[in-house]
């Protein structure tokens, strides 16, 4: 009820009198309606963007949805501008108010004073229930928000200062004033949230203010409501309010849009809401103008969005970075990554969800909102790094995710970021596309190679394609020309301390080696710089460590370098990339996988050799790497450079001037399993139930559109047809018939393996092993319930050490020892393997790693320290890592698995609990903590040591006390952290409501007498 209230009361904005359309045509009007360029052209000549064309296969009834009732898109604004009686009484009331009360007069020196940055504590709230609470809290700061604001709005020129001058830069050329609509807004926000707080000290002022407007307020609530019914642009920022680009000022800090992300945003096809692919080199800009069609999407459509990114860490970034734009704009921001996110979504009725999703979760996502028949509430979709569709069984995922919602909704539009393809027309095809394309960077790229002592200059035009351009300066000693033949530390010795310097290296173990072999040669000063911040990062990271550091980083970081790569815990990698940003560091000695999505833009990039492992590499990766050179708004250029040898001249030439890389469907990857388990969700999932329908949606994938390239022995309707009867083999679908012939159903287990989302090749080996663990469940400790849940997949990269895994026998309890024999590994064959001796018995190979596996998460688990487990099992901590990850997400798998099968009931509590310790793996009192987004194990304990130990703590904390109380920790980061948790706050309390209100609700065929 309360929260139906608050949205009404901020909907309401417009007026009983429009302003003319002939006026309102400025340049925000989508080109085709100001009647200038058409489509397929540019509509800014000076650009170098290309804009294909309509597919023509674009239907009709796809392409206008965005603005067909509501045409006049600022038609809801100044109109209450035009009632003199009421403006000027309202306008009088406050003068008169501002005159008398002095303390309305304090100045502020913020563009948006109404933040959530802003305290909202209030002692004599507390003994109120929650949700009451949230809603008093609410009321009273709005209040103190708009005396804050009368206050400015007079006496604070910086302000206006700001405000103009961000608005200059934005561009906005409408003739009304957003300023005084939204003050239009807040008076009457204000009126009516006095109102409903029934404040008790209420001025003189106030009260004549009140009988001034009281009777007009109803008439001009009633007005609003009509027209706000019918519109939905809410203001000149790409039909966004002026708030929107105040908030990306002030969150961002992003003053200007570059003049393609303008472009692009007001091309005729995105106002149209047709959907588009659009691709720039690397750092050009894209997620913004993404982010900005998502607000359009939530705000002025009113519809929920999906934003899918590749990793689990991005989308953690990203949900912290959007929290406070949902706080401030009211909706939701929604995590889907690892073990996180409900399925379906919790249905909001007041509020639009943002949901941030891993390819995975995404994919989960769209199912259970198809199953549940909403997927019409799911306005866009945003895939960020769209060429993945090329990588391997991820990109089977994407692939599957897309072709759903494609068929399955008519009203979704799709918008996908991408690198610069050679084959982007195959992806417009099967995503029914436009494309638009820019070769924009913030920032100018010189390539460069190193051969021998020289320096070349990349120029794929010259016939060589190397231009000599200088030696390489440098003083080697013998003994340092064999450490370094490849000059690394000249090259790197150039730039830094003063300048960034990435150096991707072809494994693991080198980056560690070159990251050693630099810092042995770099001189005392080196430590000088930044002494004290490095001191804080190595305490930081001994403290994630649980009082271990890596040794090759307590070395390296002194002198302001590190490595990064996978075999860091995901704490170390995330203070790593900290610190760098900050310029702590000012070197890493990384792997490609940093070149994959995280901004972490440096000077120089040396790329130490043309091999990812043995490898050579290919040119997406080529360019990717060398597109981190050149940091936005900092350096005037960015350059790479290539060491080569002599051996990889010929090779190094096609790479630097290949074509560009051609994305290829991956459904047929790993002999089709993606085709496999598309067919059986789409059978589930009722989209299709005969075969001709199974082919009918083949026919709208990429792989249909690639099909002469990628079908080569048979076509794509007979790769169906073998794929349905494998099903049918395998007992994950069913036939029956009917006077239409033959129906094809999903059976229980092809249903719990879908749902789950299953592997088809395991399924019948997870029945079975759960079965089985039914017999005879142990349940005094977690290890046969870990057994059951670690990931067949990680199986083949386990070599047991039969010493430890003895050790580790002999550690376990009786009835532990019992259930690891049950389950096939009995103490005497480990104990043989340990001493040596030949096992004459046959045991399965798979079962003895498995429970070798589980030996490390139950240790884990005990533990909560990888460290000490790392050391235990004498695995990379990196592994471990990754063992606790996909544990957690396969934990959650097989709870949706045995959700569906009857006879696995007791497993669905018990997965619960076990999914939320693997998640997090911590101390039990840390996890609310942790599930705030990005807070991690050594943060979490920093927060609780501080004494912010639940999620209302931190939700309710003032962020410059949480900077000041915790250390290290930057007013941004306690920004964002109060963000998230606000907003995890408000999901956990909107879905309980939620689950009231239908618990409440009459039932609409109650019998009657
Ligand atoms: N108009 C702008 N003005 C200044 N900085 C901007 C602007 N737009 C984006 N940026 C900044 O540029 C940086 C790179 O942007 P972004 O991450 O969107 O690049 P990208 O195109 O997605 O690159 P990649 O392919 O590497 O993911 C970010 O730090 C972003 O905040
Ligand atoms: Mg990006």
């Amino acid at each position: 009820m309360m929260n139906a209230e608050k949205q009404e009361i901020k909907v309401r904005r417009v007026s009983s009198r429009k302003r003319s359309r002939d006026s309102l045509k400025s340049h925000l009007t989508p080109a085709k309606k100001r009647g200038s360029t058409s489509l397929g052209q540019c509509p800014d000549s000076t650009e170098n963007g290309v804009f294909t064309g309509a597919m023509a296969d674009i239907k009709a009834t796809e392409v206008c949805y965005y603005c067909s009732d509501n045409e006049d898109l600022f038609g809801d604004y100044d109109s209450i501008l035009g009632d003199s009686s009421f403006l000027a009484k309202l306008d009088c009331a406050e003068q008169d108010e501002r005159r008398h009360d002095s303390l309305l007069k304090q100045a502020c020196d913020d563009v948006l004073t109404d933040s959530i940055l802003d305290d909202f504590r209030e002692e004599s709230l507390k003994d109120l229930p929650a949700t009451q609470r949230e809603f008093q809290e609410e009321v009273l700061e709005g209040a103190k928000r708009d005396k804050r604001r009368e206050g400015d709005k007079t006496s604070t020129p910086f302000r206006n200062t700001v405000e103009e001058e961000t608005e200059r830069a934005f561009g906005n050329r409408t003739a009304s004033s957003p300023k005084a609509k939204r003050r239009v807004t807040d008076q009457l926000k204000r009126a009516l949230l006095c109102n409903a707080a029934a404040p008790s000290s209420v001025s003189r002022t106030a009260v004549l203010k009140e009988a001034v407007v009281s009777e007009e307020i109803s008439f001009a609530m009633q007005a609003m409501e009509t027209v706000s019914a019918e519109t939905t642009d809410l203001g000149p920022f790409f039909g966004l309010p002026t708030k929107v680009k105040d908030l990306i000022c002030k969150l961002k800090g992003i003053k200007n849009l570059y003049d393609w992300q303008e472009t692009c945003l007001n091309l005729d096809c995105v106002q149209e809401r047709r959907n588009l692919i659009y691709s720039l080199p690397t750092s050009g800009g894209k997620t913004l103008v993404a982010e900005i069609l998502i607000l359009r999407e939530l705000l002025c459509r009113k519809k929920d969005s999906l934003f899918i990114l590749p990793y689990v860490a991005l989308v953690q970034e990203k949900v912290r970075g959007l929290a406070s734009f949902g706080l401030e704009l009211d909706f939701m921001v929604e995590e889907y990554a690892g073990s996180k996110g409900r399925f379906p979504p919790v249905k909001r009725r007041n509020r639009r969800s943002l949901y941030i999703a891993t390819i995975e979760k995404a994919h989960s996502l769209v199912n259970s909102l198809i199953e549940t028949d909403r997927l019409d509430n799911l306005g866009l979709v945003v895939v960020d790094e769209l060429h993945m569709l090329g990588d391997g069984s991820r990109g089977a995922v994407i692939e599957m995710t897309l072709a759903k919602v494609l068929y399955a909704s008519k009203t979704t539009q799709i918008i996908g970021m991408s690198a610069t393809l050679g084959n982007i027309k195959d992806l417009q095809t099967f995503l029914r596309a436009e494309n638009y394309t820019n070769d924009f960077r913030p920032v100018q790229l010189r390539e460069y190679v190193k051969l021998k002592d020289s320096i070349y200059e990349v120029d794929p035009k010259e016939e060589d394609c190397f231009k000599f351009s200088r030696p390489l300066n440098f003083k080697y000693s013998s003994s340092m020309q064999k450490i370094d033949p490849d000059h690394i530390i000249a090259l790197v010795t150039e730039v830094i301390p003063t300048h960034s310097c990435l150096v991707f290296c072809p494994t693991k173990k080198n980056c560690e080696n070159v990251a050693g072999m630099i810092c042995k040669y770099l001189k005392e000063e080196f430590l000088l710089h930044k002494e004290a911040e490095k001191a804080v990062l190595l305490r930081e990271l001994r403290n994630s460590g649980n009082g271990s550091v890596c040794p090759v980083l307590r070395k390296t970081v002194p002198y302001g370098l590190a490595y990064h790569h996978s075999g860091l815990t995901g704490e170390e990698r995330k203070l790593v990339e900290d610190a760098y940003s900050d310029g702590v560091l000012c070197l890493l000695a990384c792997t490609s996988t940093l070149a994959a999505g995280i901004n972490l833009p440096a000077r120089r990039v040396i790329l130490r050799s043309p091999y990812v492992a043995t490898d050579f590499l290919k040119r997406s990766q080529y360019k990717q790497m060398v597109g981190r050179a050149g940091r936005a708004g900092i350096d005037t250029i960015g350059e790479s450079i290539l060491i080569l040898q002599d051996k990889d001249k010929t090779m190094a030439k096609k790479l630097v001037s290949a074509p560009m890389e051609i994305c290829y469907s991956n459904l047929m990857h790993d002999n089709g399993k993606g085709v496999l388990s598309l067919i059986l969700s789409l059978i589930g999932l009722n989209i299709t139930s005969s075969l001709e329908q199974v082919k009918d949606f083949m026919s709208a994938t990429l792989l249909h559109v690639q099909e002469r390239q990628l079908c080569v022995e048979r076509s794509l309707g007979e790769t169906v047809q073998e794929c349905v009867g494998l099903l049918k083999e395998k007992g994950l679908v069913a036939v029956s018939a009917d006077a239409r012939g033959e129906i094809l159903q999903v059976t229980r287990l092809g249903k719990a393996t879908y749902k789950g989302s299953v592997d088809l090749t395991y399924s019948d080996e997870l029945y079975k092993d759960l079965s089985k663990g039914l017999e005879s469940l142990m349940l005094d400790s977690f290890l046969h319930l870990v057994y059951l849940v670690t990931p067949y997949d990680l199986i083949s990269q386990c070599k047991p050490d039969w010493m430890i895994y003895f050790r580790q026998f002999t550690l376990l309890s009786t009835s532990e020892q019992k259930m690891s024999a049950a389950v096939g590994v009995p103490e005497s064959f480990v104990a043989r393997k340990a001493a040596g001796q030949t096992v004459k018995k046959n045991m399965n190979p798979v079962v003895v790693k498995r429970l070798y596996l589980a030996l490390v998460l139950f240790n884990l688990l005990k533990e909560t320290n990888l460290w000490s487990v790392a050391e235990k099992f004498q695995l990379s901590r990196g592994f471990i890592q990754t063992l606790l990850s996909s544990s957690s997400a396969f934990c959650s798998c097989v709870l949706h698995f045995t959700e569906e099968l009857e006879e696995f009931w007791p497993f669905k509590a018990l997965l619960a609990e076990l999914t939320r310790r693997l998640s997090y793996c911590v101390t039990a009192e840390l996890i609310p903590l942790m599930e705030v987004a990005g807070v991690m194990e050594s943060r979490a304990k920093q927060l609780y040591n501080a004494g912010y130990k639940t999620l209302a703590h931190l939700a309710n904390a003032d962020p410059s006390a949480l900077a000041k109380n915790v250390e290290n920790l930057y007013k941004k980061q306690a920004n964002q952290i109060v963000a998230s948790a606000k907003m995890l706050l408000n999901e956990k309390a909107a879905a309980l409501q939620e689950e009231v209100d239908d618990l409440l609700m009459m039932p609409l065929d109650l019998p009657q007498l």
